[in-house]
C-alpha cells in the first residue's frame, strides 16, 4: 500500500514537473532534424541515430555546418561534442551562439585540433556590437576526442558564463553601468561547423593540416537549450527573470573552480598581453571579479 502511493505520487509529481518546466522554459529533448538546419558542406554534414547525433565531416574540399533553427535571447545551452581524434592540426571546431548584422554580438568556443597526442586549444571568444578582440585560451583536463563532454553558454542580462562539464572556465560580465556593450537586445542562433583553418590554428600555420587523414570527423548530441525562444519580435518567456539560469552567479566553489581552470589550464589571456594594447588594455579588463588577489 505504501509503495502504491508512493508511486502514485512519484507520478503526480513527475506529470507536475512536466507541466511546470514544459511552460516555464523551451527545453528541447535533443532531436538535430527538429532542432537544426545542415546550411553548408554538400551532404558531409549528416543527421544519425534518428536525429540523436550529427556528424561534421572536413575533406580537402570543404568543411560543414549547421545553424539552430530557433533564435534565442537569453538562456542556458548545452551541447555535447566529441572532438576530431587523431593527427587533427589545422581543423577547428567550432560551436558558438551569434546574431547578424555588422553589428552582431557572438559567444564563441572553438576546438583548436593538434598533433596526435598534443593538446587541443579550446578557444573562446566575445563580439558585442560587431566587436570582439576579446579571446582567452585553454589546455583542457582530459582528451576531448576520447568521448563526448557537455560544453555550455549560459547568458543572461547580468553575465555571460563558459562551462566544460559543469565547471566554468570563463566569465564575462555586464559592465554596461561603465560604458562597455553587453549582448542584450540581439537574438542568437546556435551554429557548430568544422573547417581548416591551418593558415592560423596552429600558431599563426605552423603545421599544416595533413589531408591524408581525410575525411575529419566530429560528434555532437544532447543539444538542450533552457533557453527563450525568439519568434515574431517576442519571446517565449513571459519573465525571463524567474528562470534558473536568469541570475546564475557562480557560487564559492564554482570561484574556485573558475580559478582552477586559469591557473593550471590557461594557455592566452587577452586580458594580459600589453603588447598586443599599446595604448592600454580594453576597458572591462580592470574590472575583473574572479581576479586572485
Ligand atoms: C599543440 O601542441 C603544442 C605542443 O604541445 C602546443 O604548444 C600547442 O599549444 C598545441 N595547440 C595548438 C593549437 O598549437
Ligand atoms: C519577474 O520576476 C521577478 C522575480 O520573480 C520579479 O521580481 C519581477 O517583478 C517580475 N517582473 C515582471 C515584469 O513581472
Ligand atoms: C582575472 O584574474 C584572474 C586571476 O588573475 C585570471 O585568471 C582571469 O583570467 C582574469 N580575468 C580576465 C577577464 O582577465
Amino acid at each position: 500500500m505504501a509503495s502504491y502511493n508512493y508511486s502514485i505520487s512519484s507520478v503526480v509529481l513527475l506529470l507536475l514537473m512536466l507541466c511546470t518546466f514544459g511552460s516555464f522554459s523551451t527545453s528541447s529533448a535533443g532531436n538535430f532534424f527538429k532542432d537544426f538546419d545542415i546550411t553548408w558542406g554538400d551532404g558531409r554534414a549528416k543527421v544519425l541515430d534518428n536525429g540523436k547525433i550529427l556528424a561534421l565531416s572536413l575533406d580537402k574540399a570543404s568543411g560543414s555546418g549547421i545553424q539552430s533553427k530557433n533564435e534565442y535571447l537569453f538562456g542556458k545551452i548545452d551541447m555535447q561534442l566529441k572532438l576530431v581524434p587523431g593527427n587533427s592540426a589545422g581543423t577547428v571546431t567550432t560551436y558558438y551562439l551569434s546574431s547578424q548584422g555588422p553589428n552582431h554580438d557572438e559567444i564563441d568556443f572553438e576546438f583548436l585540433g593538434n598533433l596526435s597526442g598534443e593538446p587541443y586549444i579550446v578557444h573562446t571568444n566575445v563580439y558585442t556590437q560587431g566587436k570582439g578582440d576579446r579571446e582567452q585560451q585553454f589546455y583542457l583536463w582530459f582528451d576531448p576526442t576520447a568521448d563526448f563532454h557537455t560544453y555550455s553558454i549560459l547568458w543572461n542580462p547580468h553575465t555571460i558564463i563558459f562551462y566544460i562539464d559543469g565547471t566554468p572556465i570563463r566569465v564575462f560580465d555586464n559592465l554596461e553601468s561603465h560604458g562597455i556593450s553587453f549582448p542584450k537586445n540581439q537574438p542568437m542562433r546556435v551554429y557548430s561547423s568544422l573547417w581548416n583553418a591551418d593558415d592560423w590554428a596552429t600558431r599563426g600555420g605552423l603545421i599544416k593540416t595533413d589531408w591524408s587523414q581525410a575525411p575529419f570527423t566530429a560528434s555532437l548530441r544532447n543539444f538542450k537549450a533552457n533557453a527563450c525562444v525568439w519568434k515574431s519580435e517576442k519571446s517565449s518567456c513571459k519573465n525571463s527573470s524567474t528562470k534558473p539560469w536568469s541570475s546564475q552567479e557562480l557560487d564559492s566553489e564554482s570561484q574556485e573552480r573558475l580559478k582552477w581552470v586559469h591557473k593550471n589550464y590557461m594557455v592566452y589571456n587577452y586580458c594580459e598581453d600589453t603588447k598586443r594594447f599599446p595604448q592600454g588594455l580594453p576597458q572591462e579588463c580592470t574590472f575583473n571579479t574572479t581576479s586572485t588577489n
